[in-house]
């Protein structure tokens, strides 16, 4: 793989390219994202609420490896490499509650939720009970550094990154006074897969000079209410409207929001006058990532089943209009026309720009 990022570091045109487009096309770099900017990262892995109690396991996929998020009896969530220490099965297939001990299916090693290694039963011969040479101490599951903000699980696979206070600060700060611990979520909505490159995704959800062309039945948000947002490693938009128009009958979205992102892959969006949706994208390879989201709203609104039924249909749609741009954006990057990235606007995509020059700048340690 040879992929130069001389056009697109090029400040001498008045229009500047995005990244080339083998950066969403060929397997190589991604391989090469996966062993830096989901490695070096605060990475978006899940939802705290999916999995509450004491034993409630939930496997994921993060930098292409298998991973495990447990609760553990003291209610905090760990992640592990979801990897049995004897000979490397995968632990956890399925989201489920495991009580107190992850039993391993194949020779029915068991750790405790805290990781320990609590049995490897004949391991030494027909005795059950190992001799005392035997490691038992570091045989445990491998811990990931976690934490949780909210209702969102983060993970960070090489242990470096700045606490998740500061990674999370400047969304905090675009969020204003916007009561975070209020929310409930409502209504999960499960994509699949959609077959794109996770960045057409995260880009897509960051510029809004799609929306009035793409969502002209969904939503009701004119261009002109727009403007980017940029503060640090937090991306997106904004869109300003009288709230007063609002809630005119049309099933359409016509409030004020914030379209927000976290470098790389958390996303956040709030929706006057409390709604909040979260969603998750996760590569699944080059051209694949899965994609979920959660609709949040104040603890204390009561609505119908009618109504979320509403929402959960209106963001369905809009997810399917993105879906299918996203898409389209993956197969139109095979052309060598488009080789060198084409052109972002100065205006509307400037928070595009800023995604990409933190994407080159998270991949540049592994290419020098
Ligand atoms: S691979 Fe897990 S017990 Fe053998
Ligand atoms: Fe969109």
């Amino acid at each position: 793989m040879q992929i130069s990022f001389e056009t697109f570091l090029d400040t001498g045109p008045a229009f500047r390219s995005g990244l080339p487009a083998a950066v969403y096309t060929d397997p190589d770099f991604h391989a090469l994202e996966n062993r830096t900017v989901f490695r070096s990262n605060w990475v978006f892995a899940g939802f705290s609420h999916e999995q509450e109690r004491p034993g409630d396991l939930r496997p994921v996929t993060i930098a292409g490896q298998p991973i495990l998020l447990a609760r553990d009896e003291s209610g905090n969530l760990r992640a592990y490499h979801n990897a049995c220490r004897h000979r490397g099965l995968k632990l956890v297939e399925t989201p489920a509650n495991h009580g107190r001990l992850i039993r391993c299916p194949y020779h029915s090693w068991a750790y405790a939720l805290d990781g320990t290694l609590k049995a490897a039963p004949y391991f030494c011969g027909r005795n059950q009970t190992p001799p005392e040479s035997f490691p038992v101490d570091e045989l445990g599951l491998i811990p990931i550094r976690c934490e949780t903000w909210h209702d969102w699980v983060f993970v960070n696979l090489d242990g470096q990154a700045p606490p998740l206070d500061e990674h999370v600060a400047p969304l905090r700060r675009q969020l204003g006074a916007l009561p975070l611990d209020d929310l409930k979520p409502v209504a999960t909505l499960e994509f699949g897969t959609v077959r794109t490159n996770w960045k057409a995704l995260m880009e897509n959800f960051i510029e809004p000079y799609h929306v009035q062309f793409v969502h002209r039945t969904t939503t009701d948000q004119p261009l002109v209410s727009h403007s980017t947002v940029l503060d640090e490693h937090c991306l997106g938009s904004k869109c300003d409207i009288d709230d007063g128009a609002a809630g005119t009958g049309k099933n359409t979205l016509a409030v004020s929001s914030r379209f927000l992102t976290l470098f790389p892959n958390f996303v956040l969006g709030t929706y006057a006058p409390n709604q909040v949706g979260v969603h998750l994208n996760t590569p699944d390879g080059v051209a694949r990532t899965h994609q979920k989201r959660v609709i949040y709203v104040h603890r204390e609104a009561v609505l119908s089943e009618q109504e979320i039924e509403q929402t959960r249909k209106l963001w369905y749609e809009v997810h399917k209009e993105d879906h299918e741009m996203c898409e389209r954006l993956q197969l139109g990057r095979l052309s060598r026309s488009v080789a060198e990235g084409g052109l972002l606007s100065p205006y509307w995509e400037d928070s595009v720009r800023r995604f990409q020059e933190l994407l080159v700048e998270s991949v540049a340690p592994a290419t020098e």
